[in-house]
């Protein structure tokens, strides 16, 4: 059911809360927890009203169970945010984890759900296993709400469900974008990030939408390439050349205007220091481009500065690395400057944006990438449809 969730009552219920707690981790270390920090205001809630809490989420991408991407690192920093025991349950799948009582604490997490083949299948066996553990079901992971996973879609319509502060304010938000009157144009999205095939229909759905396109990145050169231009060693993906080429060309045909780097800086690998900035179309054979350079940043500023709406998703640059890190923060910071209505989504702008210190300067910081991709595009999510639809 999609119901505000202030309005929620499930008093001493027991409920199934799917949480997107799909955060980075460095050698078993959490590296950036603002989606378990995003995840609180729900879980709080739950507890308020006296709920038994049976969180769960996946991390990775595991192949089968796989102890590397275990969810054990999370289940401790909850513990430490909440101030209880959050004990993991790694064998839910064979017996009842709660035969002998619920946890003091009252909440429990679930080991990563991806651990199993019928997660990510939406198998209805595996669903009906976790809606058993529940009475009801809450999903606030807006992260994931793009994958038709068992626990996303599955369970929705095995249990009474609903939307958790997250998700919801989510949508709410991203929505906004979909709307827009003249009043809130032009309305300019920057899409950065490595891989074109990934995004390649998303783009084009933005395309319908946005007023102009900025595209970085590692995916810029796959554009570049496909317009016969010289990158270089630069990350080409060879398969999706010829889509590339006919994304551009329907574009002009709608008018649209892309924006593709003019600069890049570059080096012969990510361990060596950089070596200096090239046209982006003509990078020697022994280097490749790591981020866009000086000029891109002036163009691509210039640009945002005139928006009054601005959607970003996926770094322009390998901002992990210091030498390569300028462009993704350096338009951060123009954007936070800037009068825009500003929303970024996905976890390594995110990253970047908090990396610069200007959070407080966007409008909204989405919490999904793939997901608000795919909400911007117009596409149905099927976490939201199926809370929609049923339960
Ligand atoms: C994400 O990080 O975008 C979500 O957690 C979904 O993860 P996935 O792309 O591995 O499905």
């Amino acid at each position: 059911m999609w119901t505000d969730p202030a309005t929620l009552a499930l008093h001493g219920q027991r409920v199934f809360l799917r949480a997107d707690l799909n955060v980075p981790l460095s050698d078993g270390v959490i590296t950036d927890d603002t989606r378990i920090t995003s995840s609180l205001r729900t879980l709080r809630a739950l507890r308020d009203q006296g709920c038994q809490v049976v969180l769960a989420s996946h991390l990775g991408r595991p192949k089968g169970v796989d102890p590397t991407l275990s969810l054990a690192p999370v289940a401790a920093h909850l513990a430490t945010l909440l101030g209880c025991e959050v004990p993991l349950i790694t064998d839910y799948v064979d017996a009842d984890p709660f035969a002998e009582g619920f946890p003091a604490s009252g909440i429990v997490l679930l080991e990563n759900l991806r651990f199993h083949p019928g997660e990510e299948k939406n198998d209805p066996a595996f669903a009906a296993l976790l809606a058993r553990l529940a009475t009801a079901y809450v999903n606030d992971a807006f992260g994931t709400a793009h994958r038709p996973a068992a626990s996303i879609v599955g369970i929705a319509h095995l249990l009474p469900s609903y939307p958790g502060f997250l998700l919801f304010d989510e949508v709410e938000q991203l929505s906004r974008l979909l709307n827009l009157g003249v009043e809130d144009r032009p309305f300019v999205a920057l899409v950065g990030g490595s891989k074109v095939s990934d995004k390649l229909p998303i783009l084009r759905n933005l395309l319908i939408r946005a007023d102009q396109l900025l595209i970085g990145g590692a995916m810029a050169f796959t554009f570049i390439k496909a317009e016969g231009g010289a990158v270089g060693k630069s990350l080409v993906e060879a398969d999706a050349l010829e889509d590339a080429m006919a994304f551009l060309n329907e574009s002009e045909m709608r008018g649209k205007l892309i924006f593709l780097p003019d600069d890049a800086v570059c080096g012969t690998s990510l361990k060596e220091p950089a070596v200096g900035v090239h046209p982006a179309d003509q990078i020697p054979d022994s280097l490749a481009g790591f981020d866009i350079g000086p000029e891109t940043i002036e163009k691509f500023s210039d640009i945002l500065s005139e928006a009054t709406t601005i959607f970003w998703n996926g770094p322009v640059g390998v901002f992990e690395n210091p030498q390569y890190a300028e462009g993704t923060l350096e338009l951060a910071r123009r954007i936070a400057d800037g009068d825009a209505t500003a929303v970024a989504g996905g976890g390594d702008s995110l990253a970047a944006i908090h990396q610069a210190g200007v959070a407080d300067g966007f409008t909204h910081l989405s919490t999904g990438g793939g997901a608000s991709l795919e909400l911007l595009a117009g596409l149905e999510l099927p976490g939201i449809a199926a809370l929609k639809a049923g339960g």
